[in-house]
């Protein structure tokens, strides 16, 4: 077990910087997820942790010794990638003994390595097989067994259930959980998956445009997203953001008025918030309130999606560049066209300046987090 500091970390391919100023702190044990958009660069992170890509410059510490300069091999970490390459020729004992074998370990060590895994992995009945015997979610539980097996200071993960149907999916992600538990090694884990990083993580890193944007428990980010980029990126369906400006601001919080002369109490800290400031208002589907008729920011309805036990419905405001989304109840029925009214509670709000960067929520749920 180990831990992994990261300090100002930067990834260069010619004159085209991939990522900046990384500083992370990773505990002993801890459970990290990566999140982010495509080719924001989580994938070089992992890559330059495992030691298959060079670092640019900053430094990277593992148990507290620097290792920018240690080989892949030596750094007591391995990793499972999206795509997992068995020896499709070998038994899923074989494949998992491999790594011993090369370096070069006893064969008893091998032997109770590799049982302990598959035990752990739930495999060990099927040690015997070739891969093509598999189902995809056996083959990934080898390809993590081939892991465990050379106990590494560091598990790295990118995005290693990306190949699955949803059911097995879910059925690995609880493995996951419970596999960091009975081993209690540090991973680092990539997921574009939205429920993996709530659920798996101790902490969620979310990056973008080549920097760290947040780095929270799933928690923090949910309730307390530190800007709009979080606020948008964690959550999905995604938050709503309406564009206003300020009205009036006191201890109590802001008073948003948006072009359609609408507006929207939103419980933050403003202290010094100018009236006539420009202002982004977030809301969650699951608060947006919508009624026919009733009063609030004026929008039309555009479709509405049944999912069994509940229903979304989108639609258009002036006021909301990227549209709205908001949760309802399964059977509320909502004709195409028709006019609404959207509002939600103030400190179920969130409140952005124009750069993006969030005010401090009164919410008792964001000063929890
Ligand atoms: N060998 C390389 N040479 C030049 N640019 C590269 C190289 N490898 C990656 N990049 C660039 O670095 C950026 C980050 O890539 P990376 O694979 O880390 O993204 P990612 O966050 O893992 O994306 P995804 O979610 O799609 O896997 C991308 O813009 C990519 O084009
Ligand atoms: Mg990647």
């Amino acid at each position: 077990m180990a831990s992994v500091l990261l300090r100002n970390i930067a990834k260069r391919y010619d004159d085209n910087e991939v990522l900046r100023n990384v500083n992370l702190d990773i505990a002993d044990g801890e459970f990290v997820v990566f999140v982010g958009p495509s080719g924001c660069g989580k994938s070089t992170l992992m890559r330059m942790i495992a030691g298959l890509e060079d670092i640019s410059s900053g430094d990277l510490l593992i148990d507290g010794a620097r290792v920018n300069d240690v080989p892949s091999a030596k750094r007591g970490i391995a990793m499972v990638f999206q795509s997992y390459a068995l020896y499709p020729h070998m038994t899923l004992y074989d494949n998992m003994a491999f790594g011993l074998k090369l370096a070069g370990a006893k064969k008893p060590e091998i032997d109770q390595a590799v049982k302990q895994a598959a035990k752990i992995l739930h495999i060990d009945h099927l040690l015997e097989r070739k891969p093509k015997q598999l189902s995809g979610g056996q083959r990934q539980r080898v390809a993590i067994g081939r892991a465990i097996t050379r106990k590494p200071k560091v598990f790295l993960f990118d995005e290693p259930l990306s190949n699955l149907d949803a059911a097995l999916r879910v059925k690995m992600r609880l493995e996951f959980a419970r596999l960091h538990d009975e081993l209690k090694t540090t991973m680092i884990y990539v997921t574009h998956d939205q429920v993996e990083a709530m659920t798996l993580a101790d902490k969620i890193v979310v990056l973008s445009g080549g920097a760290v944007q947040q780095v929270g428990t799933p928690n923090e980010l949910y309730h307390a997203p530190a800007n709009q980029f979080v606020a948008g990126f964690i959550g999905s369906p995604k938050m709503n953001f309406l564009k206003g400006t300020v009205e009036s601001a006191d201890a109590a919080g802001v008073l948003v008025r948006f072009d359609s002369g609408d507006t929207q109490r939103v419980a933050v800290e403003a202290a010094g918030l100018q009236r006539g400031a420009a202002v982004t208002v977030g809301v969650r589907p699951e608060h947006l309130k919508v009624g026919a008729g009733t009063a609030g920011v004026v929008a039309k309805t555009m479709a509405v999606e049944s999912l069994g036990d509940s229903a979304y419905l989108y639609a258009e405001s002036a006021v909301a560049p990227d549209g709205l989304i908001a949760r309802i109840p399964p059977l509320d029925t909502y004709r195409t066209g028709e006019a609404l009214g959207v509002q939600a509670n103030a400190e179920h709000c969130h409140l952005f300046d124009e750069h993006g960067q969030a005010f401090r929520r009164l919410s008792p749920h964001a000063k929890a987090a």
